[in-house]
């Protein structure tokens, strides 16, 4: 989708539809569309005053406009009260029309900024961007019926009236542009399935998105795993014919700073079986999905690099295949982790801890100032905090804070769950130095316990997305699929770093 930037009243501009954002309750159209032909505004106001079409946030209503018009059609999206009117509702706003523009085959879109309360034309811009390109989503790769195939809006202007704003505008619609392309390369990374992405070719992928903005990447091999000890990546990967590989990201926005800010770590585990404590038919499906903390840290930092933000910064993805066979690692196994650190196995279901566990121990080494991982990691996130939250848990207020502060900005919601010392019991063992199994209770807070022996003194938050990964009804810039949660969250975290 071509997304232009004019400055141009919208009666000077001409186009497939043009989009009108309003309030709840509208009567007359504002004065930035005062100047159209009375055809359309008479047509609008028409369906304004039958009370059809309340403003109600999402609701939506095509106009035709007879005759002669620059704009053959009127798209009415409802904003919902003025006073709740925030960035979110921008990308809902966009994310829906594009939708609708795909449904009935509309080629453009022209809309005018919409300011209130905090919403500037700028953050207007930005999240116009996000909503429409994250709204037209669509993992087409193995579809072959052209029908299936949707019909992608091809440009969408933004027209503002006054030149002074432009320059504000470009740079949101830039920014807006940037993210929302990274969070559809995730959304892309997690539906590939687990016949065509798994760890070789996940770094493969990886490799590729790198070198096309200045991050340095560097793939470990089978081998190379081995003779590090990475006891917890081995064990959980030599059960596949399709060997576990190592994934580093090197990026250096700030050169003047010798250290590095931030070291991120992603689950990547390509498909989870659940290994020889395999897992139930139903819903296995869903497992392609477990390598999405490897998706949302590796495009995180691709959009980090590509907005150029002056951090540096350390992406950490160890990636396996988890999967039953003669080869494959055992519940009651005894497991040597590269931190020296070893784990009774209880169940291979656990995996993600494991594999994570050298990740984190790897990530040591930088000395980050923040050691952050993500991962699709207890099915018990989903119970504790449903489907609209991501679970975090941190040794570090300071952490928690930013992440809640990200969280606004970007309607990607986290809550804490406690960390209290009892919860370690559950995951002592009578053989090993821990179990990697802590029972039903609690598991997302005991699974975060586990990952916590091995962050040594580095200030660390873990975020559980397990319950985040796929919508299965589609929202408005969410379609049905992959959500491409987090990406936003991190891109945001590191904007803001200090
Ligand atoms: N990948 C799963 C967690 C998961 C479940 C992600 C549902 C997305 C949706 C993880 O590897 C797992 O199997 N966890 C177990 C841990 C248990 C064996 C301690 C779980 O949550 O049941
Ligand atoms: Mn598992
Ligand atoms: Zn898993």
């Amino acid at each position: 989708m071509k997304i232009s930037v004019v400055t141009k009243a919208v009666e000077k501009l001409t186009d497939s539809a043009l989009l009108i954002p309003v309030f709840e309750n509208p009567r007359r159209l504002s004065s930035t569309y005062r100047n159209l032909p009375k055809t359309l505004i008479d047509a609008t106001e028409t369906v304004f005053a039958s009370g059809d079409f309340t403003g109600k946030v999402g609701q939506t209503q095509l106009v035709y406009v007879p005759g002669e018009s620059p704009y053959p059609r009127v798209l009415l999206v409802g904003l919902g009260e003025r006073r709740k009117y925030t960035m979110d509702t921008v990308r809902r706003t966009l994310g829906t029309a594009v939708q609708i523009a795909a449904k009935k085959k509309i080629g453009g879109l022209t809309v005018s900024p919409v300011t209130a309360g905090r919403v500037d034309a700028g953050t207007f811009a930005q999240a116009a961007a996000e909503g429409a390109i994250l709204g037209d989503f669509q993992y087409a790769d193995f579809l072959t019926n052209e029908d299936e195939i949707r019909f992608h809006v091809k440009g969408l202007t933004i027209a503002v009236s006054d030149r002074s704003k432009s320059r504000r505008v470009e740079k949101g619609v830039e920014r807006g542009r940037t993210v929302a392309e990274v969070v559809n390369t995730s959304r892309w990374l997690v539906m590939t399935p687990g016949n065509d992405l798994y760890p070789e070719t996940l770094a493969k992928e990886t490799v590729k998105l790198a070198k096309t903005c200045g991050v340095k990447t560097t793939v470990l091999n089978p081998d190379q795993i081995k003779k590090l000890k990475m006891g917890g990546v081995w064990s959980v990967g030599k059960g596949s014919s399709r060997p576990p590989r190592f994934i580093i990201m090197e990026y250096r926005g700030n050169r003047r700073k010798k250290g590095i800010d931030v070291c991120l770590v992603g689950k990547g585990v390509t498909f989870d079986t659940g290994g020889i404590s395999i897992k139930p038919n139903a819903r296995m499906t869903e497992m392609i999905g477990d390598m999405m903390g490897s998706a949302t840290v590796i495009a995180a930092t691709i959009g980090v690099a590509r907005l150029k933000l002056p951090i540096n910064l350390v992406t950490i993805v160890p990636t396996v295949e988890n999967m039953p066979s003669g080869a494959a690692y055992r519940p009651g196994d005894i497991v040597t982790t590269m931190s020296g650190q070893t784990v009774e196995i209880i169940s291979t279901d656990a995996e993600g801890r494991l594999i994570l566990a050298d990740g984190l121990t790897y990530a040591d080494r930088y000395q980050p100032k923040a050691l952050i991982d993500v991962a699709t990691l207890t099915g018990a996130a989903e119970i504790a905090l449903g489907d609209q939250t991501a679970a975090l848990l941190s040794n570090d207020p300071g952490l928690v804070k930013k992440f809640k502060h990200a969280a606004e900005a970007t309607a990607e919601r986290v809550w804490e769950l406690p960390m209290f010392e009892e919860y370690a019991e559950q995951i002592k063992s009578d053989v090993a130095d821990m179990k990697n199994s802590g029972g039903r209770l609690g598991g997302t807070i005991t699974a975060a316990w586990f990952l916590r022996k091995y962050v040594g003194e580095n200030k660390w938050a873990h975020l559980d997305i397990a319950a985040m990964d796929w919508e299965t009804k589609g929202k408005p810039y969410i379609p049905k699929g992959c959500t491409g949660y987090g990406v936003r969250l991190l891109i945001q975290l590191l904007t803001d770093w200090k």
